[in-house]
């Protein structure tokens, strides 16, 4: 049956019908807000240059925010903490009272059906800015990886403790995900399910958020724990691994430049897949649009539907506010 009796422009001839045939949905439940919440600003928002409408909110300001989100559909906020102090170890992470412990606390008595994912890394709270603890290699500082494991895990219990309906570890230590299981599971913490960034590359794309988050290294890079993004076969292991540690849900980021990875993902795991649509991927779109060159909505539409369309059961994007309120 060709041409002409099979002609696909039938089914494209009105908005209705293409409502009816369409195969990927892009809905306000798909995706996740990241909110970077400070201890260190006297102002309720502070804008963050490289991303505009992105601010960095106090604690009274994250708990508004996510009203405000809840009210348009989205089911859940992905926390970043700025701690008043960093320390070698990054204590602030693991804090009781510390800037996501209390953010979560705020933004659960605003509104206790919406989600509360927190991150879990040290590269905000550490002087240095890696990810996990230092030590001395044969050729200079290295992270180390096993002695990073119990402060991390210890930062997904206090986090845990304070509400958080999933922990996200982002910092890329190898086995860090059964090593927070276990210590959640031994804290009675079984009903907090875990958020792994499994496939996470070692990406130019994280720029912005840096300076959101204030969390660039203060030498080197992350090329020693974060993934090559060359390597599509690595990133299936990594997610295998993490699902086999007893991860919920595995991630890969950044997102768009990733899509083939996160259709592997998704292929390999059989698993509710998430992929981060990063801030470099926002601050692109953001400033095509500002100069003219693109239709933000149409384009950030575009590109969430194939996020989903390659995969990704969730969607953690910048652009989750303002895509809710267009999908309405
Ligand atoms: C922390 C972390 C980073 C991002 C999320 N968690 C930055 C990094 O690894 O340097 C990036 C998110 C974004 O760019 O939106 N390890």
């Amino acid at each position: 049956m060709a041409f002409p009796q099979t002609r696909l422009r039938r089914l494209r001839r009105t908005g209705a019908l293409r409502d009816l045939v369409r195969e990927t949905e892009l809905a306000p439940h798909h995706l996740v807000q990241p909110l970077f919440v400070a201890l260190t600003q006297d102002a309720p928002r502070e804008p963050i240059a490289a991303m505009p409408g992105v601010d960095r909110l106090s604690i009274s300001a994250a708990a508004e925010e996510a009203r405000a989100l809840q009210e348009r559909g989205i089911p859940g906020v992905l926390l970043f903490g700025l701690p008043a102090d960093k320390d070698e170890e990054g204590s602030g992470a693991w804090d009781d009272e510390g800037v996501v412990q209390l953010a979560t606390r705020a933004i659960k008595d605003a509104c206790p059906d919406l989600l509360v994912i927190a991150d879990v890394c040290l590269c905000e709270y550490t002087s240095h800015g890696h990810c996990g603890l230092l030590r001395e290699g044969a050729n200079g500082l290295v992270v180390d990886n096993d002695a990073t494991l119990e402060l991390l895990s210890r930062t997904a219990v206090s986090q845990a403790i304070a509400g958080a309906d999933m922990v996200a570890p982002s910092d890329m230590m190898d086995g860090r995900v059964g090593h927070m299981r276990s210590e959640l599971d031994d804290h009675g913490l079984t009903d907090t399910a875990i958020v792994a960034y499994s496939a996470k590359m070692a990406s130019a794309f994280y720029g912005p958020f840096r300076e959101a988050a204030d969390s660039a290294p203060a030498f080197g890079d992350r090329r020693s724990y974060q993934m090559d993004g060359a390597n599509p076969d690595e990133a299936v292991r990594e997610a295998l691994l993490d699902r086999d540690e007893g991860a919920d849900v595995v991630m890969v980021k950044p997102a768009l430049p990733y899509l083939d990875i996160v259709r592997r993902v998704k292929d390999a795991t059989r698993m509710p897949v998430a992929a981060y649509n990063v801030s470099g991927e926002y601050a692109m779109l953001k400033a095509a649009a500002a100069a003219g060159y693109l239709d933000e909505r149409a384009a950030a539409l575009e590109a969430l539907t194939a996020i989903r369309r390659a995969g990704a059961d969730i969607v953690i994007t910048y652009h989750a506010k303002d895509a809710a309120g267009w999908l309405r």
